[in-house]
């Protein structure tokens, strides 16, 4: 096992009916933004339900978060952040309003140009205002990490940074708010999650066993329940258990001490910011085709996910990563995703932008060998065609 160091300090309030134990957590006499995305908070009665049990505090709202969540949007709330001495910072909503909190939050403390806080990866920051998390959708772990992806749309990128300073001081998770998901979303999640364990896993041995352990747990975990969401849209256990699962992919505890890949995302990265593609989609199209095309330096790993992830015991060693590639692929299209970029309007022409946009944001060496490259990533693309 490699040598890590393990700290979270985010509290998990988990639960139903647990949005009324904000009053507990926002400190007292805190001047609060409440930040949301594009309507399906209020619609769904969460913002309410946030405004009732923080009714004894100063709340300023700040709607308008985009899936995707852009710069200038962020910018806009910063600027709203300073005008009106905010202390405290709530977001309500998934991945990409929590994403935005956390660059909003960092941008709000600091003096110099918010783009080096994404250009830097997140080395510039060096504070952040507090804030908390209500998550409405299980799917990124942006609730219990400091991790957050932002796209500047002028300039076609999508970048990610990662900051101590942005873990959220709590997050509440109800299961009962993620009952208002379309199965477009709740599919999302599921497999956004169920990549970023494959990110921490599928790479090569280190001997760490309760990592791995965990991994295999949380995958089969969402490969039985993934699609029952889809089919009993309002079975509580289900739902309280996809989204423990969500949060405990990305929260830091199976990354601890082994090696980690993240060139799906990256790649994945680069197909939205070309054409808005949903995030996890493109992950369903990148993944099976990166493991296929790794199959070499990710060979004992592979095998040992087909056997404990898939039950998959019998045949040659290539025919076993076979059908572990083919059972990932019709996981996802299970969940109703298509795998293909054709799917997504994506071919020839796009992937040479796609290769281009990884080079011009130093996406030149990825992957747990860090060897990966855009001539690599096009290998990779193409074949997912
Ligand atoms: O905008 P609103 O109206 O709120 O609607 C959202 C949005 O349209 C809707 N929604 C959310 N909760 C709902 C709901 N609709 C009905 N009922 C509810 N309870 O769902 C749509 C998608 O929301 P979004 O927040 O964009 O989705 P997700 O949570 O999948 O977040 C995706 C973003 O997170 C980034 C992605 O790149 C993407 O930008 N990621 C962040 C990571 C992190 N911080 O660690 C890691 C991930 O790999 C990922 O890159
Ligand atoms: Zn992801």
């Amino acid at each position: 096992m490699n040598n890590f160091d393990f700290r979270n300090p985010t509290r998990i309030l988990f639960g139903k009916g647990r949005i009324a134990d904000l009053k507990d957590q926002v400190p007292k006499g805190a001047k609060v933004l409440v930040i949301y995305g594009g309507g399906s908070a209020e619609r769904t009665g969460v913002l309410s339900q946030v405004r009732e049990a923080l009714s004894c505090h100063t709340l300023i709202e700040f709607g308008g978060i985009e899936p995707n969540p852009r710069f200038e949007t962020a910018l806009n709330a910063v600027e709203l952040v300073r005008e009106e001495s905010i202390t405290f910072l709530l977001a309500v909503g998934g991945g990409s309003v929590i994403d935005a909190t956390k660059f909003i939050a960092a941008a709000a403390t600091d003096k110099g140009d918010a783009w080096d806080i994404l250009t830097s990866r997140g080395s510039v920051v060096k504070g952040a205002l507090p804030f908390g998390t209500v998550l409405t959708l299980p799917a990124t772990g942006s609730e219990m990490n400091p991790a957050s992806v932002i796209t500047h749309a002028e300039k076609g990128a999508k970048l990610p940074f990662m900051s101590s300073h942005c873990y959220p001081q709590f997050s509440v998770l109800d299961p009962e708010i993620t009952f208002s998901l379309p199965p477009r979303q709740i599919a999302n999640g599921v497999a956004d999650a169920f990549v970023h364990i494959i990110e921490q896993y599928l790479t090569y041995p280190v001997a760490a066993r309760v990592q791995d352990g965990f991994a295999e747990t949380l995958l089969r975990t969402l490969i039985e329940l993934g699609p029952k969401a889809l089919e009993t849209p309002g079975d509580y256990d289900i739902r309280a258990n996809l989204m423990w699962t969500a949060t405990l992919a990305l929260n830091g505890l199976i990354g601890a001490g082994v090696p980690q890949d993240w060139a799906s995302h990256m790649i994945g990265h680069e197909i939205t910011a070309l054409n808005d593609t949903d995030h996890a989609r493109t992950l369903a199209v990148v993944l099976p085709s990166l493991m296929h095309d790794q199959r070499g330096p990710k060979r004992e790993k592979l095998l040992q996910y087909a056997a404990n992830v898939w039950d998959l015991r019998d045949g040659s060693d290539d025919a076993r990563i076979d059908a572990a590639i083919d059972a990932t692929r019709r996981f996802f299209e299970t969940m109703g995703m298509k795998t293909r970029l054709g799917d997504y309007d994506i071919s020839a022409p796009e992937i040479e932008r796609i290769v281009n946009a990884l080079k011009d944001h130093n996406m030149t060496a990825i992957g747990e060998h860090g060897v990966i490259t855009p001539e690599d990533a096009r290998r990779i693309l193409e074949a997912a065609l």
